[in-house]
């Protein structure tokens, strides 16, 4: 693993017993607007403490990656709370070890803030699923006023060093440069978090 990578992770290992008090960030109608329909073979990116796995339906497969096992270990103890099949990977989104075109649907929730390369892990992500899949996200990312944006920047060096997350991420340009496609993109609280439909098509 390269030393950023190893960074982040160690970053989360060590939060992940207070990760529940500090993340407020995203609401859980959120989760449930984007989980409750979902079909076939689904791979969450990023599971963290596993706070999706109460919002998806039954009969769906979700196979669950993050690269902190600490993270994961909270999350097995939430899969009796989901309707749905859950298996936990301890695995990287930059080198997954999947073959290609394996899901239907990719799931990330807060994320791509903090994926050290987060145009290889969206490509891995463009790599896994189906040509005729889609990926959802819920995301957070530098704000579109400039004035923000500039707090954002400023405030970035604090959050990486702190919870491991980058608020400034440009993630609608990474998507480009990884050579997927914004089908629909909804703000939801301001331009800063946002809902997010992508093809893996461009
Ligand atoms: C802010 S947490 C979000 C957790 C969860 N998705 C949620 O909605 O609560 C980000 C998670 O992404 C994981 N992560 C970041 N980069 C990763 C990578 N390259 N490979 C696997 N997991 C990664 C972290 O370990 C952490 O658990």
């Amino acid at each position: 693993m390269k030393k950023p990578t190893n960074k982040i992770k160690e970053r989360y290992n060590r939060i992940s017993k207070v990760y529940n008090i500090m993340d407020h960030m995203i609401r859980s109608s959120w989760r449930k607007e984007i989980l409750s329909d979902l079909k076939g073979e689904i791979l969450e990116v990023g599971v963290g403490t596993g706070a999706s796995f109460e919002y998806y339906p039954m009969k769906v497969n979700v196979t669950g990656i993050d690269f902190s096992p600490k993270m994961l270990d909270i999350a097995q103890s939430k899969i009796p709370k989901s309707k749905a099949e859950i298996k936990l990977l301890e695995m990287d989104i930059e080198q997954m070890n999947f073959p290609d075109n394996s899901f239907d649907t990719v799931i990330s929730s807060c994320v791509f803030c903090s994926v050290p390369n987060p145009i290889e892990g969206l490509k891995e992500i463009r790599r896994v699923v189906k040509p005729e899949g889609k990926i959802i996200m819920l995301e957070h990312m530098r704000s579109e006023n400039a004035v923000v944006g500039k707090i954002l920047d400023l405030t970035n060096p604090f959050t990486v060093r702190l919870t491991g997350a980058n608020v400034n991420r440009e993630t609608i340009k990474n998507l480009e440069a990884a050579g997927l496609k914004l089908i629909k993109e909804e703000y939801l609280m301001t331009s800063i978090m946002r809902k997010l439909i992508i093809s893996p098509n461009k």
